[in-house]
């Protein structure tokens, strides 16, 4: 996704309404308390929190732009640099580690050309470990999109690029996918 400009980021007239009906839940002067939410509505909406996009949600809120960086960048769920269109998130916490999250993210380093942090050339996967996910009986796991995959192998890895590969939107939306197999 490209670089938006200060002048170009803005969100629609329903999202905006959305957006005031969360700030609107917490009492005045306390509309920071709204970020974390409304962090996610941009980066849904806008792909990534580019600079233009955090100062934006800080005039939103009244809050200052470096208040807004400071939690974008402290979050591992938040982008500040543009992603493929399927995050492969996986857990590099101890349970997950101890069940070889280590080797799986080196898995798919290898099989993706890319490092971790990195997006492969045709935007369509990029690889990020994360903390923990709080699926940690299910170890080693990683989100993608709205969907956990646990238990993972080298086969079930192979399973779920190749279908995200083939369907990357409709799948990193969380709807219907023909993954079922790639799951635990
Ligand atoms: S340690 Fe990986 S999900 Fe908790």
């Amino acid at each position: 996704m490209s670089e938006t400009t200060h002048s170009q980021v803005s969100f629609s007239d329903e999202l905006l309404k959305e957006v005031n009906r969360v700030i609107g839940q917490f009492p005045e002067g306390k509309q920071k308390s709204a970020l974390i939410r409304v962090l996610h509505i941009a980066q849904a909406e806008f792909g990534w929190l580019s600079v233009p996009v955090m100062d934006y949600v800080a005039r939103l809120l009244h809050i200052q732009p470096i208040e807004v960086y400071e939690v974008a960048t402290f979050y591992s769920m938040y982008d500040t640099k543009p992603v493929g269109k399927v995050k492969l998130e996986v857990c590099r916490t101890g349970p997950c580690m101890i069940e070889g999250a280590e080797k799986i993210v080196k898995y798919i380093e290898d099989k993706l050309g890319i490092q971790d942090g990195e997006t492969t050339a045709d935007g369509i996967f990029t690889l990020k470990t994360v903390e923990c996910l709080g699926a940690c009986g299910y170890a080693p796991m990683l989100q993608a999109g709205e969907k956990y995959h646990e238990h993972l192998t080298e086969a079930k890895v192979d399973e779920l690029i190749e279908a995200y590969r083939k369907n990357p939107v409709a799948n990193y939306m969380g709807q219907e996918t023909n993954l079922n197999s790639a799951k635990s």
